[in-house]
């Protein structure tokens, strides 16, 4: 039977303050390591996020550091920017009465309140976080889908590719969330007082397209090792390299 439940938000049900504070550690875990991976390498991200977690394991506490030790926490990092916006994001959503340190779970109100937050990094947080079937699609997502697809085009630049390649992985997702699958039981739930549950499916299903871009379906694709490769059209049709590259001359 497939498993779906009405989205309830965590927020208001009976768990109380023990799963918003679950949930607002989370979305913050996320948000700092979904803004370091904008432009760096897992591998060099991991240290700089054990660092930073220790050094300032809440929101609250990250809100209330001074400027300079954010910066310093940063250093090595580039792209200085990021942590100045993550530290006046981190204060503002501290500040505002609605959210009081827990992020929103919706792409939408993301975007819209949290200051440096895309739709990208917007919808890791949802579909991670809260469970959401929120696409999350970097360059590297793009890359997968466009071949799979065949939608074929200049992933960095063509707007109308790219533009459906994210209204694809929002639909993929949306499935991916209400289909049920025998061997996902390593599924973690979030269980709450009313039954209500958080699946991990749309997190997993994410994070896994952006593994497999990073990779296998790299510019140059390892297709023999690729696990969805009979399903690809560009593979298919021997096209992968031009999906990258862009047709036109
Ligand atoms: N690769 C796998 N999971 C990822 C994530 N959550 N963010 C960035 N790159 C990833």
């Amino acid at each position: 039977m497939p498993w779906r439940k009405p989205w309830v938000d965590p927020r208001m049900d009976a768990d109380g303050p023990a799963l918003r504070e679950k949930l607002e550690r989370r979305a913050y875990e996320v948000w700092i390591s979904e803004i370091m991976l904008q432009q760096t390498r897992v591998a060099v991200v991991i240290d700089y996020w054990n660092r930073w977690m220790e050094k300032w394991p809440t929101i609250h506490e990250l809100a209330a550091a001074s400027g300079d030790d954010v910066l310093a926490a940063w250093r090595g990092l580039g792209y200085y920017s990021r942590a100045t916006r993550i530290h006046d994001a981190a204060k503002l959503v501290c500040e505002d009465l609605a959210m009081k340190g827990l992020l929103p779970s919706s792409v939408d109100t993301l975007v819209a309140k949290v200051p440096g937050v895309g739709r990208y990094t917007a919808g890791a947080i949802s579909a991670i976080v809260f469970g959401k079937a929120a696409p999350m699609v970097d360059g590297n997502v793009l890359r997968v889908l466009s071949r799979q697809l065949g939608l074929l085009g200049d992933v960095k630049r063509d707007k109308p590719v790219i533009d459906l390649l994210w209204a694809a992985a929002d639909s993929l997702v949306k499935a991916v969330a209400e289909t049920s699958c025998e061997e996902c039981s390593y599924d973690e739930k979030i269980s709450s007082a009313t039954g209500e549950q958080i699946s991990d499916r749309p997190g997993r299903w994410g994070q896994a397209l952006m593994e497999l871009g990073s990779t296998v379906c790299t510019p140059k694709p390892d297709c023999e090792a690729c696990p969805i490769s009979t399903s690809c059209r560009a593979y298919g049709e021997g096209l992968q390299l031009a999906s990258t590259r862009g047709l036109a001359p």
